[in-house]
């Protein structure tokens, strides 16, 4: 693979940007590989190559490239305006279909990014209670904002007992006063969780989670945890929160239609901006009430230059628009087949490995039997993980399919059955080397 014109860039990036990067998740390499357009599931490099997008911009792509409904909608909002002081009629428009479709959505405002989603719900649940504490579950992932950064990929020496983890910061100077705002709860287990919330009932503003974690490997939380915590937060005033930034494509009514359990309030991202920047969270009158200002004095603000700009809302209203029951119906096949023929790979190459994950979503793990919390996924993964995960993102990379650098793969609409095999048949070449390279390092 040629990569000259990318190895051009990556050295005048490092020169006005620190590590030659401004986005730390999606670093490979060096050099990275510059990205020039897109066509359908194909992303061509700066170099030509093309590659097989199994990534579409963690999740926000998932009509592909050049969606024709979502780029003829975004000239036309464009010639109209790009943005104004005023409200628009495209922002009343998502607000609509999202909450047409979400169970806990009843009412919705919007933001720029999941980060900020996550953010503003904890603050609307703060002022909702009038408490301060937030519980999250050990590992979580839910964006940039510290305080749920808190416990964000620990390792064995800062997580503390299994049944009560620790809350290490993620970033060096975190302040321990907000640590100490941050419950940290075990994913999937009920017992151990309700004993850890009991204990700070009466200080929890909200409960965050992401019920199908990527992080986890897409493992998703179980029916009867999820309505534990439910039934927790509705007995003791807490607000049950549900990150659905990433998981909110788990199906046409979200991840919470499809595990059957609704939350107070939802964040949402990624593609319900069919591409552009977008944040929301949505929940039900009751909890969204906390945001009205026409109902007395205002307990918490919310706003943003960019908040609800009607480019993001013409390009999610055309994304959704197009996400029609059979759009779901074709990922969760495609996500199926995927699955299964990368679980033959594995075996017939012998390797210990496991294609987790549900619908359009994929993990490829290092790992055979299913990991159904943060320790195992660690543990099973084992202290050489990050090299080893590196190695087959690199392998994959070679063989034209791009994954995420952990082994994520997600599926987009403009995948056809053949872009399927296709990618099994480039998959296996790239994991037969990489069970070589496993057996030389053995
Ligand atoms: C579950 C989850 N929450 C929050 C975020 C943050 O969203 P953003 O990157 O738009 O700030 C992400 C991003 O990947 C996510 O996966």
């Amino acid at each position: 693979m040629q990569r000259e014109r990318s190895e051009a860039l990556f050295e005048r990036a490092r020169a006005v940007q620190p590590g030659g990067n401004t986005r730390h998740m999606v670093v490979f390499g060096p050099p990275m590989v510059y990205g020039s357009h897109g066509d359908g599931c194909r992303l061509t490099t700066v170099d030509g190559d093309v590659l097989i997008d199994w990534v579409n911009n963690f999740s926000t792509l998932i009509h592909g490239y050049g969606h024709r409904p979502t780029v003829e909608a975004v000239k036309a909002q464009a010639e109209r305006m790009l943005c104004c002081i005023l409200p628009s009629e495209a922002e009343v428009e998502l607000s609509e279909r999202i909450c047409a479709r979400w169970p806990g959505a009843e009412q919705i405002r919007f933001m720029n990014s999941g980060t900020e989603a996550v953010m503003v719900a904890v603050k609307g649940a703060r002022a909702l209670t009038g408490r301060s504490k937030v519980a999250k579950s050990e590992g979580g992932y839910h964006g940039q904002y510290d305080l749920v950064e808190a416990s964000f990929l620990p390792t064995p020496d800062n997580w503390g007992p299994a049944d009560r983890p620790a809350s290490p910061a993620f970033g060096r100077g975190t302040p321990q006063s907000l640590l100490d705002q941050a419950v940290i709860f075990p994913f999937n287990d009920l017992e151990a969780t309700l004993a850890i919330l009991e204990a700070h009932a009466g200080e929890l503003a909200a409960v965050v989670i992401d019920p199908i974690p990527a992080r986890l490997g897409f493992v998703a939380a179980d029916k009867a945890y999820l309505a534990g915590l439910r039934e927790f937060c509705t007995k003791h005033g807490i607000v049950l929160i549900f990150d659905e930034v990433f998981c909110g494509r788990a199906g046409f009514t979200g991840a919470q239609g499809r595990l059957g359990v609704t939350p107070d309030m939802t964040a949402l991202g990624k593609v319900i901006g069919g591409g552009l920047p977008i944040g929301a969270v949505a929940g039900t009158r009751a909890a969204m009430a906390v945001f009205d200002n026409l109902a007395g004095p205002l307990k918490v603000s919310h706003s943003g230059t960019f908040t609800a700009n009607p480019m993001s809302m013409a390009a999610g209203i055309a994304a959704l628009d197009a996400l029609t029951p059979e759009a779901f119906a074709q990922l969760e096949r495609q996500g199926d087949a995927l699955r299964a023929g990368l679980q033959k790979h594995f075996e017939a190459l012998g390797l210990t490995m496991r294609a987790n994950g549900l619908g359009s979503m994929t993990s490829l793990q290092l790992f055979r039997e299913p990991a159904r919390d943060y320790r195992a996924f660690h543990s099973r993964s084992g202290p050489g993980y990050l090299q080893r995960i590196g190695r087959l993102h690199a392998l994959m990379l070679q063989e034209g399919v791009l994954t995420a650098t952990r082994g994520l793969m997600v599926g987009s609409t403009a995948m056809t059955d053949d872009d399927i095999t296709e990618t099994l048949e480039r998959s296996g070449k790239a994991l037969a080397r990489f069970a070589q390279a496993e057996r030389s390092a053995a």
